[in-house]
């Protein structure tokens, strides 16, 4: 059961095989154990071990003790307990809920007992064997789920001690037992060693999306855990061979990476299509030198960071699992891109490489450890984890490893305080005209997430690029669009009628994140008539016209000036004579006016003096007054 994975990679690239060459004969799966004693009654009390199953949260490094309850029916526990949670505790003691092996999947009889109220559940073995260890079911079987829900611990405990349970509950004895997990870990310095053995694959379903789930969650607690100094993690990536007879096939060489050495099953598991096999190889063997080079400059921490950064940014799904990806994401990291690549070598040159011959030895189990045939394998302290690969899971498993006394905060309180967005921002984006970024802590360590700021809400991927959408958002930096101030004048390629997008706005083309402008005059739409002249300006042209002639826009003409001018002219001169006319009219008739009445009044005076020959001299003075012509 536990050597699934590679079973089926068998199958479907029957000409890959695991380099632990021994394997089909005598591969050694280590089963993980804990201990129960049955503490009463008293004439069974005995310790046994028991099989730590791989799913649920194993209590490592703690202890239960609880009362037995074996169910009436149902004892198999593959279908759900009638009623409210039927196996819960009415005292301070807890429920320990013993099944019967057989009928479904160890893990669903657990997640019965679990929903029942149990606090741990014991799966007595059907047949007298050594201890197998309980593993989690294949993919498909899990629809609900359920998998991912279970909290409580399991084991897996043999036929013999589970009769003698049974026997003892049929007596009507209360039966109590001990799990300890206490020493499945072992414990002895104050530094605890682990590594993961994964996989930069990210299309082969439930497993990988376990695994990366796992590493994307634990990431803050790992980097604090590493930076501390309090653990050494060290990735370890799982390789296949070619076999001799088989190097000249087409399946070893899309699979594989230095002549058959280092091999990978085809992702889509059809060796045409789409991803090879040696993509991951190559993929995994950057991921080792990753690690490697930066454990050189004392920041191994930053593994974390690359290969959560990696699977979100050049994700297979996305067609975008590739070297220059890859590059971008080390470079946003502030990896050294050239040291990394002479750690990777020559993939098609015919010799070992140095770090995956590494790896491929470690794959064989030495010591306490076991064969790594399972991928997600992690291993604490030279011990397989069992249980299942969740943050709180394994943060427990591996406070576990620290000599008592030596545990570093995070295991007492669960502090996490990262601050990893202080340095380099995380290798997040960062507006570079305010202060708004899209790094933010987080339980799990830094994440890069388009940040909503100023009542604008960013979107993008959060490394490289985020804009401002919605209303306001060419208040921001113009909306992350293209802009421009010449003279004074600031033209924008946002507009706040669109949501999203940047346009280019009249006169200029381009993206709307990078805008040129048009000259107008060199299109040759504007300006067009014969005697025309264009000027190119800023977000604009004019028009002018060769000469002395006037420019009409709305005929795209010129016209003569001197006609206009002339008539002017004209008018001018109508208007002064006019003006002159009417003068003269005036004139004349204050003239004929002043005369008439001259006469009239030298008339009536006539008749009281005698007037000698004046009548000239009145006309020539007629300004001066009557009287003076009374100077007499
Ligand atoms: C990481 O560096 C330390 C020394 O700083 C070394 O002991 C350790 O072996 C290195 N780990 C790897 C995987 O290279
Ligand atoms: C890394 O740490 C080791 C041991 O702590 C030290 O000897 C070495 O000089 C350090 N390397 C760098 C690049 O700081
Ligand atoms: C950005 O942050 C720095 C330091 O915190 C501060 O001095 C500066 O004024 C901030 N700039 C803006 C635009 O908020």
């Amino acid at each position: 059961m536990a050597n699934t994975l590679f079973s089926r990679a068998f199958l479907i690239v029957s000409t890959l095989v695991l380099s632990s060459t021994s394997f089909l004969t005598e591969a050694r799966f280590v089963v993980e154990k804990s201990s129960i004693s049955i503490l009463d009654p008293s004439d069974i009390r005995s310790k046994h071990d028991a099989a730590i199953g791989n799913f649920g949260v194993p209590d490592y490094g703690g202890s239960m003790v609880g009362t037995v309850v074996y169910p009436d029916t149902g004892a198999t526990g593959c279908s759900p307990f009638e009623g409210d949670k039927p196996f819960r505790s009415k005292s301070s003691t807890p429920t320990i809920l013993l099944l019967d092996r057989g009928g479904c999947y160890f893990a669903l009889k657990v997640w019965n007992g679990q929903q029942a109220g149990a606090a741990a559940v014991l799966v007595a073995d059907s047949v007298d064997e050594p201890l197998i260890t309980m593993d989690s079911p294949e993919e498909s079987s899990d629809a609900d789920g359920y998998l991912e829900k279970i909290g409580v611990p399991s084991v897996l405990i043999d036929h013999s001690v589970g009769e003698s349970i049974k026997g003892a509950l049929k007596k009507a004895a209360n039966v109590v037992v001990k799990i300890d997990w206490s020493e499945s870990m072992p414990h002895p310095d104050q530094r605890v060693e682990y590594e993961l053995w994964t996989n930069s694959n990210d299309e082969c379903g439930i497993r990988c999306d376990e695994q990366m789930n796992f590493i994307k969650n634990f990431k803050g607690n790992a980097q604090i855990l590493e930076k501390g100094g309090y653990t050494r993690f060290t990735p370890h990536y799982i390789t296949w061979y070619c076999p001799h007879a088989f190097l000249l096939s087409s399946q070893c060489k899309s699979q594989c990476i230095n002549h058959g050495r280092y091999c990978a099953p085809d992702p889509e598991q059809d060796f045409g299509m789409g991803y090879q096999g040696k993509d991951v190889v190559f993929e995994n063997l950057r991921q080792l030198c990753v690690h490697r080079v930066a454990n050189e400059s004392n920041r191994s921490w930053v593994w974390w960071d690359y290969v959560t950064d990696f699977h979100i940014r050049c994700s297979m799904k996305q067609k975008k699992y590739s070297k220059e990806c890859a590059e971008e994401v080390m470079r946003s990291l502030h990896l050294p891109i050239e040291k990394i690549k002479s750690c990777m070598g020559d993939p098609e040159a015919d010799v070992e490489n140095q770090v995956l011959k590494i790896e491929q030895d470690l794959q064989v189990g030495r010591g306490s450890r076991g064969d790594v045939t399972i991928l997600p394998t992690l291993v604490i302290n030279d011990v397989q984890y069992r249980g299942k690969l969740e943050r709180i899971a394994v943060l427990k498993a591996i406070c576990a490893g620290f000599k008592e006394t030596t545990d570093p905060p995070i295991c007492l309180n669960g502090d996490l305080e990262t601050n990893e967005c202080l340095e380099n921002n995380g290798g997040c984006w960062q507006d570079s005209h305010s202060n708004i970024t899209a790094c933010k802590d987080t339980f799990r360590g830094r994440v890069c997430q388009c940040p909503s700021a100023n009542g604008v809400q960013y979107r993008g991927d959060g490394y490289k690029s985020c804009e401002a959408v919605g209303p306001g958002r060419c208040m921001v930096n113009h909306g992350g669009c293209w802009s421009e101030t010449r003279h004074g004048l600031t033209v924008s390629a946002c507009t706040e009628s669109d949501l999203t997008g940047c346009h280019c706005p009249p006169g200029f083309t381009g993206d709307g994140y990078r805008c040129e402008e048009i000259d107008e005059c060199k299109e040759g739409k504007v300006c067009q008539c014969d005697d025309c002249t264009c000027k190119n300006t800023w977000s604009g042209f004019e028009c002018g016209c060769r000469g002395d002639k006037l420019y009409i826009l709305e005929h795209d003409t010129c016209i003569e000036r001197h006609t206009s001018k002339f008539g002017w002219f004209l008018t001018l001169l109508v208007l002064a004579a006019v003006v002159a006319a009417s003068m003269a009219g005036y004139i004349f008739y204050k003239y004929r006016l002043r005369s008439y009445m001259d006469s009239e009044i030298m008339a009536i005076m006539s008749q009281y003096m005698p007037i000698d020959n004046q009548q000239n001299q009145v006309v020539h003075h007629e300004a001066e007054p009557l009287q003076q012509r009374s100077s007499v």
